[in-house]
């Protein structure tokens, strides 16, 4: 893939230690996934190291869309004593991923001290390997999806401009604010027919933030419907030019909220989880 030329700006300031960031949003089918996958593609070609996980325990599908059948996944962490390294699948040097499984009901829900034990694992595999790791979630205000993104030095919340889909969008950001003092998030308006369409909705949820919560939205872009985009998902190959130029440019503007607190990312999400 061509070298981008913008400078992003969600890498200046960023100091070594490993950067988290999460996708996350109200309503399903928005685009979570897609862009997890294309903008970790960009970070990587920044020579940046990249860790997906996907954070939708037993329905994942970041290797559904990747075309890739992992050996391992996180039901074998659990039930087989499988390690990290183990599940660790690689996309390309230095961009890899990590599947929770599809179809699995025995990690959803999973008892807090399982997850700890998950936690720890990840955090030993992942802190101070790569640069960033992203969370790709599963839509909707489940408890393990609040902490994961209420933890995160980068949250990001996707809706379209679908009413329903901006309502949940508002609705997670209220449940993340009052429950876990969310205090600001990045919203990405997919599937707009234009820019200004994309304003207009981030607009809409800036409005009843201000006036309902004490989070603060900021708008770090939209990304346009593309038509073009079924045919990659249906080849199994995520990686769009058309995509990747646009969620460039947003990157390019979104600037990493500077960890405040001396607690990591992982003691943040295990504090939540234990609640
Ligand atoms: N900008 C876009 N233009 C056209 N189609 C898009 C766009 N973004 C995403 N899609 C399509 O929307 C569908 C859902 O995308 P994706 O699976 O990434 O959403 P999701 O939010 O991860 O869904 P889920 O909530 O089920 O995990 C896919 O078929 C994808 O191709
Ligand atoms: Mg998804």
């Amino acid at each position: 893939m061509e070298q981008q030329t913008l400078p992003l700006r969600i890498l200046e300031g960023k100091d070594s230690a490993t950067g988290y960031i999460s996708v996350a949003s109200g309503k399903g089918g928005v685009g979570k996934t897609l862009i997890t996958i294309n903008m970790g593609r960009i970070l990587h070609s920044h020579g940046k190291k990249v860790l997906l996980i996907d954070g939708d325990l037993g329905l994942s599908n970041i290797h559904l869309m990747l075309g890739i059948t992992p050996a391992k996944n996180l039901y074998h962490f659990f039930s087989g004593g499988a390690s990290i390294e183990e599940l660790v699948v690689p996309i390309e040097d230095g961009f890899d991923f990590i599947s929770s499984g599809s179809g699995i009901r025995e990690l959803v829900n999973m008892p807090f001290g399982k997850l700890k034990t998950l936690i720890m694992r990840l955090q030993e595999f992942a802190e101070g390997k790569y640069d960033w790791v992203i969370f790709d979630t599963p839509p909707g205000i489940h408890s393990d999806t609040i902490a994961i993104v209420s933890s995160s030095q980068m949250p990001i919340i996707i809706t379209t401009p679908e009413p329903t889909a901006i309502a949940d969008a508002y609705g997670l950001v209220k449940v993340m604010n009052s429950s876990e003092g969310l205090k600001e998030f990045f919203l990405i308006v997919n599937k707009v027919s234009s820019e200004y369409e994309g304003k207009k909705v981030y607009e809409s949820i800036r409005v009843v933030c201000e006036k309902y919560t004490t989070a603060e939205a900021k708008y770090a872009g939209s990304l346009r419907y593309n038509p073009k985009l079924i045919k990659n998902i249906i080849e199994q190959n995520p990686f769009s030019n058309d995509l990747i130029k646009e969620l460039n440019q947003i990157l390019s503007r979104l600037s990493l909220v500077q960890k405040t607190s001396k607690e990591s990312f992982w003691e943040k999400l295990l504090a939540k989880l234990k609640r």
